[in-house]
């Protein structure tokens, strides 16, 4: 996880307070809202809070997009057996029933019909969802962290209209076009009850850089274990970071652009490669350029 270090700050709030025991019996160990434009790492670090609690299989996500109709929500609390969705809620409520402790992950909750937060309400209250047949989904050992993208074309205009360099909007009113947007997708009640609201800002182009400095070392291991060799010059991961600026997708468009226009080509040229052989890739005039090395 690269910048983003009120986000990273705020993770660790959450741990610390749940750690000693402040977090309310009655809730969720710590609730989240992580705002800001795509690929910047929110749902990153909602896999890095993951991690600290024991790995992978602690994360539990839940694409709010596949609940945008009222009766989808049924999906999550598990319908009576037999029923579509029956599966999905149940394998829901074994995960939270264990022992450990979890992240449940919310993704673009503001994609959800208003009934899902109707529920999410009850949930950050409670900490459990409970329907006419009892109690059927256990919060309280879990960290319940939302995402979403509201105030993101908001952002997008007041820097057009504005002139502003990329990420110069003012801190403050960065914060206002933000609130104001969360304030037209969610009601003040549910905002309310929530630890913490974290802003994730645009990357800069030396982070996008650093995303892509650690891309190209993980792809060079991966080419490594196979026996080959490749060496990328130090043009390419700022030429991939030039590129993803272009696009406006962040960290994502580094990641599609080094698969697109780098591993593409490199696996052609590794299949063609001596066993121990170098392939260097390097940028001319403007694009990449692949060759096997004398
Ligand atoms: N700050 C960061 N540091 C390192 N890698 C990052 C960072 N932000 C994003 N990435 C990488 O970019 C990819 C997309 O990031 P992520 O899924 O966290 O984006 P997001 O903020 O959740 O976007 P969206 O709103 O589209 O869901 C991931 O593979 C992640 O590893
Ligand atoms: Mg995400």
């Amino acid at each position: 996880m690269l910048g983003q270090p009120e986000a990273v700050a705020s993770v660790v709030r959450a741990l610390r307070r749940a750690a000693a025991g402040l977090s309310s019996p009655r809730g969720p160990l710590g609730t989240l809202l992580f705002v800001g434009p795509t690929g910047t790492g929110k749902t990153e670090l909602a896999r890095a809070l993951a991690e600290e609690l024991g790995g992978p299989r602690r994360l539990v996500r839940v694409d709010c997009s596949e609940f945008g109709g009222k009766h989808e929500t049924s999906k999550l609390l598990g319908a009576p057996p037999g029923y579509v969705g029956h599966e999905h809620g149940s394998q829901l409520a074994r995960r939270l029933a264990g022992e450990a402790e979890t992240v449940v992950l919310f993704d673009e909750v503001e994609k959800a019909h208003p009934h899902l937060h109707e529920l999410l309400l009850q949930v950050l209250d409670e900490g459990q969802l409970t329907d006419g047949r009892g109690v059927r989904l256990d919060f309280r050992r879990s960290f319940v962290i939302l995402t979403s993208n509201a105030g993101t074309r908001a952002l997008a205009a007041a820097k057009e209209r504005l002139g502003f360099a990329r990420g110069a909007v003012p801190e403050d009113e960065r914060h206002a076009l933000v609130r104001h947007a969360l304030g037209a997708a969610f009601a003040p009640e549910f905002l309310a009850r929530l630890d913490e609201i974290v802003l994730f800002r645009e990357l800069s182009a030396r982070e996008l850089g650093a995303v892509a400095e650690q891309a190209l070392l993980a792809l060079a291991l991966r080419v490594r274990a196979r026996q080959k060799r490749v060496c990328f010059s130090s043009a390419v991961a700022r030429w991939a970071s030039t590129r993803a600026l272009e696009r406006d997708c962040g960290a994502r468009s580094v990641l599609h652009c080094i698969r697109r226009e780098i591993e593409a080509p490199l696996a052609e040229a590794l299949l063609a490669a001596e066993e121990s052989e170098w392939i260097e890739v390097s940028i001319r005039r403007g694009r990449p350029r692949i060759a096997h090395a004398a």
